[in-house]
C-alpha cells in the first residue's frame, strides 16, 4: 500500500498558503490595491488610478492627479453597491472640463482669502484672485491640479494610498517650501480615512481639505435635497455677500442654518440665498477626532458620518452645479451633490481671532478626517 501525501493535496495546500499574502487575510474577503494608468498630463507626467478594495468589498478609486477620489462604491441597506461621488471617467475630463473640484485635495489654503491678500510676519503676500475678487482653494493651480507622488500601502486598517507633494516657495504666491503627505485609507470598518501632514521651511499658511461631492443615493440619482443632515455645530462664521467671513461667529439657533438635529437639506434651503455655502464652527474644537456631521439618505438607507480633528466644516449644497458638468454618463445639475469640507475657517489669514492656520518651520500640520459608511 502506498503511504505519504497525495501530490494533488500538497499542491492545493501550497497554493492556499501562497494566496494568503499580505493583501489577503485568510478567511476574509479579499482586500486589495491595484494600479492602472489614467493617462498623461499636458506636460507629459504619467498619472495613475488606484483601486482600493476593503475586506467588505467597498471600493475607492483615487488618482494621483489632484488626489482625486473619482468613485466610491458603498452598500445600501440591502447590500447593493453604488458609486456615491460625483466625478468624471477620464483624466482628460478632469483637466479640460474645469472641474468644480470634484473629489479633489485642496491646498495650500482651502476656501476663500479676501482679495487674495494676507500679511504674515509684516510681509504682505499676493495670491491669485481666481474667484474674483477673492482667492479660492489655493489658486489657479492648487493642489487639486498637480500630480502627487503615490505609494501603495497595505496597513492593518486596510488598503491605503500615500500621496506626497512638495509645493515650492512662492508657488501660487504662498511663502515657504511646503512638504505635504496625504494618506487615504479604505478601512475594513468601512471608513474612508484621510490623514494630512505638512511641514515648511518658512512661515506660511496651510488649510488642507478634501472636496468630494456626495450623493448617497448614487452620483447619478438627482438632487440631494431629501438627505437628512446633522452638523454638530451651534455656531457658524457669518459672511458678506462675497462669502468672506465678517469675523462674526453667529448662533445657528432659530435660523435655517441649524442642523444640530437631523433635518432634510431641502426643507429650508429656499430661505438661504443661493443655497447653503457656509462654514460651521464645530462644537468640538480641542483637536481630538470628534463627530462633525452625519447624513442619512432615506431611500437607500445609506449613512455617512464624518469625524474630524479640524475646528470647522464647510457645508456646500452644490449651488453652482448648472448642468454644464457631464460626468460618468450623467449630467450634474444644481444640488445633485453636497460637500462637507473639514477645515480651518475661511479667510483665517486675515482673521486673527480665528484658530490659526500659520505653520512655522519645525512645526507639523496634522489633520485627520474619517468618512464612515453604514446603512439602516
Ligand atoms: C467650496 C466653496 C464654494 C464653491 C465650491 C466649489 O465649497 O465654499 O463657494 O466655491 O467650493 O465650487
Amino acid at each position: 500500500m502506498r503511504t505519504g501525501y497525495s501530490p494533488v493535496l500538497l499542491a492545493v495546500a501550497v497554493l492556499f498558503i501562497f494566496s494568503c499574502n499580505e493583501l489577503t487575510k485568510c478567511g476574509e474577503k479579499k482586500m486589495s490595491i491595484k494600479k492602472q494608468s489614467f493617462g498623461k498630463t499636458k506636460d507629459g507626467k504619467n498619472v495613475d488610478l488606484y483601486t482600493l478594495t476593503n475586506a467588505n468589498g467597498l471600493k475607492a478609486e483615487i488618482t494621483n492627479y489632484g488626489g482625486i477620489v473619482t468613485s466610491l462604491q458603498v452598500p445600501d441597506r440591502n447590500g447593493d453597491f453604488t458609486d456615491i461621488v460625483l466625478g468624471y471617467d477620464s483624466l482628460d475630463e478632469y483637466v479640460k472640463n474645469n472641474s468644480p473640484y470634484f473629489g479633489a485635495l485642496i491646498g495650500r489654503c482651502g476656501n476663500r482669502i479676501a482679495k487674495g491678500r494676507f500679511t504674515l510676519d509684516g510681509v504682505e503676500y499676493t495670491l491669485a484672485t481666481n474667484s474674483s475678487p477673492n482667492h479660492l482653494h489655493g489658486g489657479i493651480r492648487g493642489f487639486d491640479k498637480v500630480v502627487w507622488n503615490a505609494k501603495q500601502m497595505q496597513t492593518d486598517e486596510g488598503p491605503a494610498l500615500k500621496l506626497t507633494y512638495r509645493s515650492r516657495d512662492g508657488e501660487e504666491g504662498y511663502p515657504g517650501n511646503l512638504s505635504c503627505t496625504v494618506i487615504y485609507t479604505l478601512t475594513n470598518d468601512n471608513g474612508l480615512k484621510i490623514s494630512y501632514e505638512a511641514e515648511t521651511d518658512k512661515a506660511t499658511v496651510v488649510n488642507l481639505t478634501h472636496h468630494s461631492y456626495f450623493n448617497l443615493a448614487g452620483h447619478d440619482s438627482g438632487d440631494i435635497l431629501k438627505h437628512q443632515l446633522m452638523i454638530n455645530a451651534d455656531h457658524f462664521t457669518a459672511t458678506d455677500e462675497g462669502l468672506i467671513p465678517t469675523g462674526e461667529i453667529k448662533p445657528v439657533k432659530g435660523t435655517p442654518m441649524d442642523f444640530t438635529k437631523p433635518v432634510a437639506i431641502g426643507s429650508r434651503i429656499k430661505q438661504v440665498q443661493g443655497g447653503y455655502d457656509l462654514n460651521y464652527v464645530l462644537n468640538s474644537s480641542d483637536g481630538s477626532l470628534a463627530l462633525a456631521a452625519s447624513v442619512y439618505e432615506p431611500k437607500s438607507g445609506r449613512v455617512m458620518e464624518i469625524f474630524t480633528t479640524e475646528p470647522g466644516i464647510q457645508f456646500y449644497s452644490g449651488n453652482f452645479l448648472d448642468g454644464s458638468n457631464k460626468g460618468k454618463g450623467t449630467v450634474y445639475n444644481k444640488h445633485d451633490g453636497f460637500c462637507l469640507e473639514t477645515q480651518h475657517f475661511p479667510d483665517s489669514p486675515n482673521n486673527p481671532d480665528f484658530p490659526s492656520v500659520v505653520l512655522k518651520p519645525g512645526e507639523k500640520y496634522t489633520h485627520l478626517t474619517v468618512h464612515k459608511f453604514s446603512a439602516r
